[in-house]
């Protein structure tokens, strides 16, 4: 199997990094991971690419000429697949367009219901009876791609934002993979 060389994007803990780079050192699994991309110089998940010796970029994106130096490294890396897992940062329109089809992102929501930021406190206001997470392909519109796969579980009445946040991202950890290998089942 010739392995997609893909980049993941990451902002902070990257325990999704984390998870994609086991299931990616099976000889089965679609994806390489080549590169990973931070725009954040503190993201805690960098220790797994150095763990891994994975190459890894901080991208400022504060500067100009940001995305330049994202596609610049994409190009380098031969990079044609990428999985945004806490970026915290939207993607520009040229990336997605480059990219078509080619980049998906995790969302700690049964999308399209609570789309952007501070999902689990909007949910516990709201009064949600259900929770989980979504893999989807990334469009010009921010949580708003094809859907790939998603995961549900019901909110108990004691669960707090720490709890969702705990039971979203173990969901996660199978999502993830679980879309990458449905996206590549029949190449
Ligand atoms: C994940 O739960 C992911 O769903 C969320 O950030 C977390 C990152 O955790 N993404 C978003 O909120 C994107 N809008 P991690 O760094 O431990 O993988």
């Amino acid at each position: 199997m010739v392995k997609k060389k893909t980049c993941v994007f990451i902002s902070g803990e990257g325990s999704n990094l984390k998870n994609l780079i086991s299931h990616s050192r099976k000889s089965n699994f679609p994806i390489k991971i080549s590169l990973v991309i931070t725009n954040n110089i503190n993201a805690k998940g960098i220790i797994f690419a150095k763990k891994y010796k994975i190459p890894f970029i901080f991208i400022n994106t504060k500067l100009k000429n940001y995305e330049n130096k994202i596609l610049f490294n994409l190009k380098k890396y031969k990079i044609t697949f990428i999985c945004l897992a806490g970026y915290m940062k939207i993607i520009s329109k040229n990336l997605v367009n480059k990219y078509q089809n080619k980049i998906i992102n995790i969302h700690p929501s049964l999308l399209p219901r609570f789309k952007g930021l501070d999902t689990f406190s909007r949910m516990l206001k709201n009064k949600e009876k259900k929770a989980g997470c979504t893999v989807h392909f990334v469009s010009e519109k921010l949580d708003s791609g094809s859907k790939i796969t998603q995961k549900i579980f019901f909110i108990d009445d004691n669960d707090d934002e720490l709890i969702l946040k705990k039971k979203t991202q173990t969901l996660e950890y199978k999502a993830f993979p679980e879309a990458i290998i449905k996206i590549f089942r029949n190449n």
